[in-house]
């Protein structure tokens, strides 16, 4: 029997492997930038560059935190201008940032359906259905943020032809017609605590209705959203002016996306030591911050209006995934992964004091942190 624990002999002309993820090589090929780091300070201002493949502009963004899951790009549709149509095996989120245009779906040239959507609105088209996107507008350009599960699935199958000319047809996401038009139903989040608006589409991020999350901390309301039948998953979280949400952590690729406000982040990992190894990102309208896998993130109103933010990232409320965020709106001390006000570092707090004091708004911490009112 063959010695399986000895490293075979080289044979003359033997190739060594080279690994690159499919997803990598393919970026590489698209001739638009890719935007790396940590953190992008505004999506609606950031270069694109002519996009041939959707016949656009755009530019892909790959941030730390998404550990290779999920991606996001902008595309920029110039004025009077159609996309390229598509059709692929990934699932895709989209934020419009400005303009208004309309997408056509429908793989059957015969049967197919559009809608309308403007600066705010978000959407999702169900995986593998074609679809194609054009500007409503002769003189201004409309750009989207989009964010894809394209490098989990192209480097698990590395096969472009699979991924983007598939038959394959997934009826059992198409949902109705109607939920292009906004319409769609409610329901109550697997924990309980959550309201979830199931729908393809959302007019308007900015002013869709929040509901309180008190466990997420001050004031703070949010609203879930299910778009397309996907496993990536949306939310939308609000946060009143002179307060701040608890930290928690959770898996990889959520792409908090500020819609209004102005404020900051603050990120570490868990065994960093506080304060002395916590990053903090200053954020406003546009900004775009991915937390690390795991890490701790806590995301504070630094400004004198409520701060909005809309989240595309893993956690389907209905299919379960590797990346589930968990109990990420319970104590740590209850086996969940969030910090209570109680149990945070003074640190916190104080930094958050001295942001508010710079502007004059007044803090309304003292009402949830009770060493504040003593
Ligand atoms: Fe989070």
């Amino acid at each position: 029997m063959a010695d399986l624990s000895a490293r075979p002999e080289v044979t003359e002309g033997q190739q060594t492997l080279t690994k690159v993820s499919a997803y990598d090589k393919f970026i590489a090929k698209e001739g638009i930038p890719n935007i790396t780091g940590f953190a992008v300070d505004d999506v609606r201002a950031v270069e694109v560059k002519p996009w041939a493949r959707l016949d656009c502009l755009g530019t892909y963004i790959n941030l730390d935190g998404t550990a290779g899951t999920n991606d996001a790009y902008v595309a920029e549709i110039p004025p009077g201008g159609k996309m390229a149509p598509e059709k692929h095996l990934f699932e895709k989120d989209i934020y419009v940032l400005s303009g208004r245009g309309a997408t056509v779906v429908g793989d059957d040239p015969n049967n197919q359906t559009s809608f309308e959507w403007k600066e705010g609105s978000i959407f999702s088209i169900p995986i593998n259905v074609s679809h194609r996107h054009m500007n409503g507008s002769g003189t201004d350009p409309a750009r989207f943020l989009a964010v894809t599960t394209l490098p989990l699935v192209l480097s698990l199958f590395h096969n472009e032809e699979f991924v983007f000319n598939n038959p394959f047809a997934f009826t059992d996401r198409y949902g109705d017609n109607r939920q292009y038009q906004g319409e769609g139903r409610m329901y109550t989040g697997n924990s309980g605590r959550v309201n979830v608006w199931e729908t393809n589409f959302i007019p308007d991020i900015e002013t869709f209705t929040t509901f309180t999350w008190k466990e997420r901390g001050a004031g703070g309301s949010s609203v879930m959203f299910e778009l397309a039948d996907n496993t990536q998953a949306a939310h939308v979280s609000q946060f009143p002016v002179g307060t701040y949400k608890k930290a928690h952590r959770h898996g990889p690729g959520a792409h908090v996306i500020i819609v209004s406000g102005t404020g900051y982040s603050l990120l570490w990992p868990p065994s960093a030591k506080v304060p002395e190894d916590v990053i903090r990102v200053d954020w406003k309208r546009g900004g775009l911050i991915v937390p690390p896998n795991d890490w701790f993130h806590q995301h504070f109103n630094g400004g004198a209006e409520s701060a909005r933010y809309l989240a595309f990232r893993w956690g389907s409320q209905k299919h379960g995934f590797v990346f589930d965020p968990g109990e990420a709106d319970m104590s740590e001390k209850l086996g969940g992964a969030q910090i209570e006000y109680e149990d945070e570092h003074d640190f916190i707090h104080d930094t958050f004091q001295e942001t508010l004091d710079k502007t004059g708004t007044k803090s309304k911490m003292a009402d949830f942190i009770p060493r504040l009112r003593s």
